[in-house]
This record gives structure tokens, sequence and C-alpha cells, in this order.
């Protein structure tokens, strides 16, 4: 008998330690996510005029010029090579004007980019200063053959590092529970054990044991037994129903929200490219958000302001211009339905509302696809028009009420305080 228990303690020996090694192990794994390391950047004359000059540009012009790809304009490489301060100065505060008064160089290139208009710019000396060593830097840097790849890449890699971050806790929690499962049960196994050996050993020498104490030596878990008991069944079935209950629960409230709707749309549009990357103004296309109830899906013209030059070889970009050859809508699917019984106006809310899309579209510049974000249920307009103050920010008339509202009462005044509960404001 005590050989056998022996045996056992040596083949619980063998379990536990390569059990430790693996938490112990994986814990390492999960600190060395800790010390993330992040390329330090090239050097240059002066960082400041540089970072400068590359904010301006990405807000500026990225939409239309790369540094090596040729997008709506030309490549912008050795610019400076090519012409003198001066004139790329005078063509960046008002291209037009340096065309019409005939410079050979410029008219030629006007023509070559069939003939498109190159916004102009209000800018500083200092601005196009920093505007042209920003270029002037990039360009002494080793020439990058796939721009858009390479910053894609680095965006993954700062997602990778939040998600790594993540993980990390969560593994370290998980690990920590385990650790401290497997001491306890350690702790109670070596001293059962130890118990038993004294008792083995009495009962060999002929002492007379207590029922507790050959309750201990006699031991056999049974575990048929166990899965009949009584503790068990209940606590199995407590859980099963509980699940069961909250799952039902959960299932109701959501009858009618279409919270997260993804729909596959017609053309692979994406507004982490085109908002996010290349920065474009939500407004530029859909022109209704601050002057009209609909803020608008863009028609085909406004893709074709740019896409009748920008990738017309790649098979989504031909869906646009067979739809514009067609003069046909392209048929996109609607992600956001408020039932016909209720009035949403766009302007009111970012107008003069001032509220960000972000607020109720969520974070659309990093979406390859659309989604639905918010709940748009009338407890969710309710709630906020309970929790947000109006912004009385330029408008003569909300100052007014404001003061109104502050001679009676010490909370700010809320959008329910103008009648933003009122049923008839929100339906016909
Ligand atoms: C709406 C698109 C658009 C935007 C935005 C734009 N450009 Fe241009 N740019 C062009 C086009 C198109 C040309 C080619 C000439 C033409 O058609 O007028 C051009 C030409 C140029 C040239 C001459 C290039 C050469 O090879 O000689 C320079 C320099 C230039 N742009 C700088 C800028 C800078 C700097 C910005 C940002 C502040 C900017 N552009 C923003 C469209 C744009
Ligand atoms: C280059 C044009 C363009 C820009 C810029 C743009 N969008 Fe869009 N947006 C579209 C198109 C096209 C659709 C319809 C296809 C789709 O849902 O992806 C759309 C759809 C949407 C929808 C879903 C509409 C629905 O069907 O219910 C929302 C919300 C939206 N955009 C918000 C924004 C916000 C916020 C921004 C600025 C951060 C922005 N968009 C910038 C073109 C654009
Ligand atoms: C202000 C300029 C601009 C407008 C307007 C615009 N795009 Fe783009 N679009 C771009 C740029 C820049 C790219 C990225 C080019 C690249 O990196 O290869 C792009 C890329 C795309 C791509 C990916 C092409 C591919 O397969 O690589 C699609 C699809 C697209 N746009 C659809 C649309 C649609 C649909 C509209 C109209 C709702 C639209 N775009 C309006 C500038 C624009
Ligand atoms: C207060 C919340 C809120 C804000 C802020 C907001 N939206 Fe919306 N948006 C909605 C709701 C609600 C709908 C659904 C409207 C409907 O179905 O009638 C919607 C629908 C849309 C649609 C689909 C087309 C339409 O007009 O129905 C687009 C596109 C859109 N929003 C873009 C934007 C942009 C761009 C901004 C920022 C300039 C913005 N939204 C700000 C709540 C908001
Ligand atoms: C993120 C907060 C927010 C959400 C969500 C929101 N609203 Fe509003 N709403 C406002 C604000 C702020 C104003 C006040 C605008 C102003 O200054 O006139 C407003 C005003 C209004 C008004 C005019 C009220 C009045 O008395 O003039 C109506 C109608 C309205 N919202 C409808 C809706 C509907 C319908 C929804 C849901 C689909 C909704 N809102 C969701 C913030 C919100
Ligand atoms: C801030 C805007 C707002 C106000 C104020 C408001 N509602 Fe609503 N209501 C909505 C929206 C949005 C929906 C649609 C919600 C959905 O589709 O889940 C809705 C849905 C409803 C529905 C459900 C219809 C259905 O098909 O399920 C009823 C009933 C209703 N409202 C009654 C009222 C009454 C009564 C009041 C006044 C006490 C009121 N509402 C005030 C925005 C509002």
């Amino acid at each position: 008998m005590q050989t056998k228990l022996t045996g056992r303690l040596k083949k619980s020996n063998n379990f536990l330690i390569p059990c430790f090694g693996t938490i112990i192990l994986s814990l390492f794994l999960s600190f060395s996510h800790i010390s993330y390391a992040q390329d330090e950047e090239g050097p240059s004359s002066d960082q400041s005029i540089v970072k400068n000059g590359e904010s301006l540009f990405k807000g500026n012009c990225t939409v239309c010029h790369g540094i090596d790809e040729v997008i709506i304009g030309p490549a912008l490489r050795d610019i400076h090579e090519r012409r003198n301060e001066e004139w790329i100065y005078a063509f960046i505060k008002n291209s037009q004007k340096v065309i019409k008064s005939g410079d050979e160089y410029a008219v030629e290139l006007y023509n070559q980019y069939n003939k498109t208009l190159m916004t102009s710019f209000d800018f500083s000396d200092e601005e196009l200063n920093a505007i042209l060593t920003y270029i002037k830097d990039e360009s002494s840097k080793e020439v990058q053959v796939l721009v858009a790849d390479a910053s894609q890449s680095i965006g993954d890699g700062q997602g990778g590092s939040s998600v790594a971050s993540d993980n990390f806790y969560l593994s370290l929690g998980l690990n920590l529970v385990l650790l401290l499962i497997i001491i306890f049960v350690l702790f109670r196994f070596t001293n059962l054990s130890k118990k038993y050996v004294i008792l083995k050993d009495n009962q060999s020498k002929g002492k007379l044991l207590d029922d507790k104490d050959l309750e201990i030596v006699e031991n056999r878990f049974d575990f048929k037994k166990f899965l009949r008991s009584n503790k068990f069944v209940g606590v199995a079935s407590f859980i099963f129903i509980g699940v069961f209950v909250k799952s039902c629960i959960d299932g109701l409230y959501t009858v009618g929200i279409q919270q997260n709707y993804q729909p596959t749309q017609p053309i692979a549009f994406s507004h982490k490219i085109h908002a996010g990357q290349y920065e474009i103004d939500c407004n530029y296309c859909h022109t209704g958000v601050n002057i009209s109830k609909s803020a608008n899906i863009p028609s085909v013209n406004i893709c074709m302001n740019c896409h009748n030059a920008i990738n017309t070889d790649k098979p989504e970009i031909q869906k646009i211009l067979t739809a514009y050859e067609e003069n046909r809508p392209i048929e996109w699917v609607r992600v956001h339905n408020l039932p016909d019984l209720a009035y949403f106006n766009h302007k009111q809310h970012v107008a003069v509302g001032g509220l960000d899309c972000a607020t109720c579209h969520g974070p659309i510049e990093e979406m390859d696809v659309v989604y639905q974000y918010s709940e748009l249920t009338m407890g969710w307009c309710i709630n906020c028009h309970r929790e947000t103050e109006v912004n009385a920010k330029g408008n003569d008339y909300y100052k007014k009420l404001v003061e109104l509202h502050n001679s009676s009462s010490k909370k700010p005044m809320k959008v329910e305080d103008i009648g933003g509960l009122e049923c008839s404001k929100c339906h016909y």
C-alpha cells in the first residue's frame, strides 16, 4: 500500500512539474511583450520643421500627391531639383496663375494631367518651407516601392501591440488564477497524504482508528456516485437554467435592434482608405450633414472627381466607370434604418448641436466596411438628450435661453430642457 502511495505521489510530481514549467514559461512570454521596441526615425536636418511639413503635407496634399506614386497629381520626389523654390511656392499658392502666365513647364504639366485643377493654398512662407523641407527629407530616403503597403504595416504594428497588451493582461490573470489553484491543490494533497501515511502506519501497528480516520484511509473517489449526488445535480441544473434564462433575456432585448449590422456593399469602398489614410473630409462626400436632414450618400460623380484618374485599371474602380458611363446610380445597401415614424435631422445635431460624427457612428475612418455602431433605439436618443448640454456657442438665440434657464435652475441647460423629450419632436 505504501509503495502504491509513494508511486502515486511520484506520478503526481511527474504531472505537476511540467504544469509549473508551462505556467512559468507563459508568464515569461507574457512579460516579454512589454518591451516593445519601436524603430528610431532616421536622421534629418531639423526634425520639428520636417514634422510640421509632414502634417501639412498629409493634411492637404496626400489626397492627390505621393512621394513616389502618381495619384491625381505627379509624384513629388526630387521636386526641388526639377523646379526652383520660387516656382514651387507660386504654384502651390495659385497654380492657375502660373499656368495662365504662360510658363511653359506649367502649361505642359497641366496638359499632361488632363487639365486637372490643383487646389490653391493660402500658406505662409514658413509653412511652404516646412512642406518643401519635408519633401526634400523624404526624397533623401531610399525609394519606397510599396508606399501604401508600408504604411499599412505600421498601422497593423500599432494595432498588434494594443492587442498584445490586452492579451498580456488576460493571460497574466489566467496564469495567476491557475497557479493559485495548483498551489492550493498541492497543499491539500501533501497534507492529506502526510496524514494518510501516518494513519496507515498506525493501522499497521495495530492501533484502532475512529470512523473519520478510517474514512480517510479507505477513501476511494467514486465518480459515478459523485455524478448522481444531489449536490452535483443541484449545481449543474442551477448553472444550466441560469445560462438559458440569461440568453433568453438578451435575445428579447435585441429584438428589432440592428446594432453592428454590416451589409456587404456592391463596391468594396473603404472608409479606412478614404477618410482614414487620405483624410478626405466626411463632408466632401456626405454633402448634406451640415445643411439638411439627410447626410446623403455620394453620387457616382463625386467618385469620378478622383477615379477618372486613380486606379482605373482595378476591377472595383471599373464598376464605378461603368455605372458612370451607363448613367446609373450605384446601389449601396443602407446600413442605418430608423423606422418611418421617427424623425432625425443631421443639421440639427452636427451644425447646430456641434456633435462629432464619431459620437453616433463610431470610428468610421477605421472601418473597411461600415457597420451600425449605435443602437438607434428611442432609449438611445432620449438618454443622450438627458445628458448632453445644449451647445450655445455662436448662437445668440440659445445664449438668451441659457440665461433664462440659469436664472431659474442651477443645473446646466440640457437638450431635454429645450423640448428634446417631447414626443412630437421625434414623431410625425
Ligand atoms: C486636388 C488635387 C491636388 C491637391 C490637393 C494638390 N495638388 Fe499639387 N498638383 C495636382 C495636379 C493635378 C498637378 C499637375 C499640374 C496641374 O494639373 O495643375 C499638381 C502639381 C503639383 C506640383 C508640380 C509638380 C511637378 O512635377 O512639377 C507641385 C510642386 C505640387 N502640385 C505641390 C502640391 C502640394 C505641396 C500640395 C499640398 C499643399 C498639393 N500639390 C496639393 C493636384 C493636386
Ligand atoms: C470618398 C467619399 C466618402 C468619404 C470621404 C466618407 N464617406 Fe461615408 N460613405 C461613402 C459611401 C460611398 C457610403 C455607402 C457605402 C458604404 O456604406 O460603405 C458611405 C456610407 C457611410 C455611412 C453609412 C450610411 C448608411 O448606409 O447608413 C456612414 C455612417 C458614413 N458613411 C459616415 C462617414 C463619416 C463619419 C465620414 C468621415 C469620417 C465619411 N463617411 C467619409 C463615402 C464616403
Ligand atoms: C478625393 C479623391 C477620391 C474620391 C472622391 C474617391 N476616391 Fe476612391 N480612392 C482614392 C485614393 C487616393 C485611393 C487609394 C489609391 C491607392 O492607394 O491605390 C482610392 C481607392 C479606392 C478603392 C480601392 C481600389 C483598389 O482596388 O485598390 C475603391 C474601391 C474606391 N476608391 C472607391 C471609391 C468610390 C466608390 C468613391 C465614391 C463614393 C470614391 N472612391 C471616391 C481617392 C478618392
Ligand atoms: C446624434 C447622432 C448622429 C450624429 C452626430 C451623426 N449622425 Fe449620421 N446618422 C444618425 C442616425 C440616427 C442615422 C439614421 C437616419 C435615418 O435612418 O433616417 C444616420 C444616418 C447617416 C447616414 C446614412 C444616410 C442618411 O442620411 O440617412 C450617413 C451617410 C451619415 N449618417 C453620416 C454622418 C456624418 C458624416 C456625420 C458627421 C458629420 C454624422 N452622420 C453625424 C445619427 C447621427
Ligand atoms: C449623442 C447625443 C445625441 C443623440 C444620440 C441624439 N441626439 Fe438629438 N439632439 C442632441 C443635441 C445636442 C440636440 C440639441 C441641438 C440643438 O442645439 O438644437 C438634439 C436635438 C434634437 C432634436 C430637436 C429638439 C428640439 O427641441 O429642438 C430632435 C428632434 C432630435 N434631437 C432627435 C433625435 C433622434 C430622433 C435621435 C435618435 C435617433 C437623437 N436625436 C439622438 C443630441 C443627441
Ligand atoms: C428623441 C427622440 C424621441 C422622442 C422624444 C420620443 N421618441 Fe418614440 N421613438 C424614437 C425612435 C428613434 C424610435 C424608433 C426606435 C426603434 O426603431 O427601435 C421610437 C419608437 C417609438 C415607439 C415604438 C414604435 C415601434 O414600432 O416599436 C413608440 C410607441 C414611441 N416611440 C412613442 C413615443 C412617445 C409616446 C413619446 C413621448 C413620450 C416618444 N416616443 C418620444 C424617438 C423618440
